[in-house]
């Protein structure tokens, strides 16, 4: 998976009250199928699809859930192809989908530069094409068949109309040194990685790596879901005010047995929050921190700590210029006077 700059923010229009739900406000529903996926054992495929099949129109997206199934439509289990970064019929799973750079062929990245001994693993060493080495039966060594799968997906959405909100979609990410380092532009790494635990802190049973930041939303609002991005040995993520106090916690579930949906192992779901609007709240400008937690039992490499957020903005006081021209004040706090008032002065 690849991302553009991750402190994003993107409008888009979710439902935000589904209270009145009228006739001409029914939720529609589709499902599409992406292009084929090929893949064979220990490959990756990072690839970028412009003009996918998707509704059209002055729409509300409601919900976008998608899963990798083969020529059948049967699911395909994560510890076969693993979204994000797939594996399969690899031996070391937990490393492929890692990205752990011995494990693949490269000595230079996507881009043709050098990849250093220092960088263990990561997106640099798994790319479009490449693929993880060690092939579980040597018998595959050559390739093995060829998978073709798709990623299946459904969309749900409602027709625009008054009743919809837009929200504001921003991406948190928990590596973003910009803010601590008092540089404007943000300094987003989308990845990172943990290394094991000392001896001391694993005598203490303390094998926990935190990474945390801290990220300005530009206008406030009301957040009115949250939900973090993390990768196996993931044990949760939290997002706070400036004041320290919660506004969303995000933990991962791990899967137990081999069925597609709950691999062992694997993390199958990100518990999410949908604070009712006025509980979750935020300031113009305020600084949040950014939490994510990895288990350091073990290292991991390539790991990531986002978290995304939909925000509800407050309504903006606009000065005169819209509409009737209304009395502006900046002292103490920028206020105005309602035009119907000001225009009787
Ligand atoms: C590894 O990459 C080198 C150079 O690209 C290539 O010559 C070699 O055959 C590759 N080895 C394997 C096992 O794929
Ligand atoms: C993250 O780890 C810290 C330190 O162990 C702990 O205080 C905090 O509650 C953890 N947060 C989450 C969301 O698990």
């Amino acid at each position: 998976m690849k991302m553009s700059p991750l402190f994003v923010a993107l409008l888009i229009a979710v439902l935000l009250s589904a209270t009145a739900t009228g006739p001409s406000e029914a939720l529609n529903s589709k499902t599409f199928l992406s292009p084929p996926i090929f893949l064979r054992p220990g490959s990756v495929s990072n690839k970028w699809y412009y003009g996918i099949p998707f509704p059209t129109g002055h729409l509300a997206l409601k919900s976008f859930n998608a899963e990798l199934v083969d020529e059948h439509g049967v699911p395909v289990p994560l510890h076969e192809t693993y979204i994000h970064h797939w594996a399969l019929g690899v031996a070391d799973k937990l490393g492929c989908t890692e990205c752990r750079c011995d494990l693949y062929n490269v000595t230079v990245d996507e881009f043709g530069r050098r990849i250093g001994d220092d960088y263990v693993g990561g997106l640099r060493c798994c790319y479009d094409q490449t693929r993880c080495g060690k092939v579980k039966d040597e018998g595959l060594a050559d390739g093995g068949e060829a998978r073709k799968l798709f990623l299946r997906y459904t969309v749900m959405w409602l027709d625009w109309s008054d009743a919809v909100l837009p929200v504001k979609i921003y991406i948190l990410d928990a590596t973003d040194r910009a803010l601590l380092e008092g540089e404007s532009e943000p300094a987003c790494q989308i990845e990172y990685q943990v290394e094991e635990c000392s001896s001391e802190d694993r005598a203490k049973n303390d094998c926990v790596h935190v990474e945390a930041t801290k990220e300005v939303l530009p206008r406030g609002g009301d957040i009115v879901f949250g939900v973090a991005h993390q990768h196996p040995g993931g044990i949760g993520a939290s997002l706070h005010g400036e004041d320290g106090r919660l506004l969303c916690e995000s933990m991962p579930t791990y899967g137990e047995g081999q069925e597609a949906g709950n691999e062992a192992g694997y993390i199958v779901g990100m518990s999410a929050c949908y604070p009712k609007p006025g509980t979750a709240t935020v300031r113009d400008g305020e600084a949040l921190t950014v939490v994510s937690n990895y288990s350091n039992e073990r290292q991991h490499t390539g790991v990531m700590g986002l978290f995304q957020i939909l925000v509800a903005e407050h309504e903006q006081k606009l000065p005169a210029a819209a509409g009737k021209p209304g009395l502006c004040f900046s002292f103490p706090v920028s206020w105005c006077l309602p035009s119907w008032l000001s225009s009787n002065m």
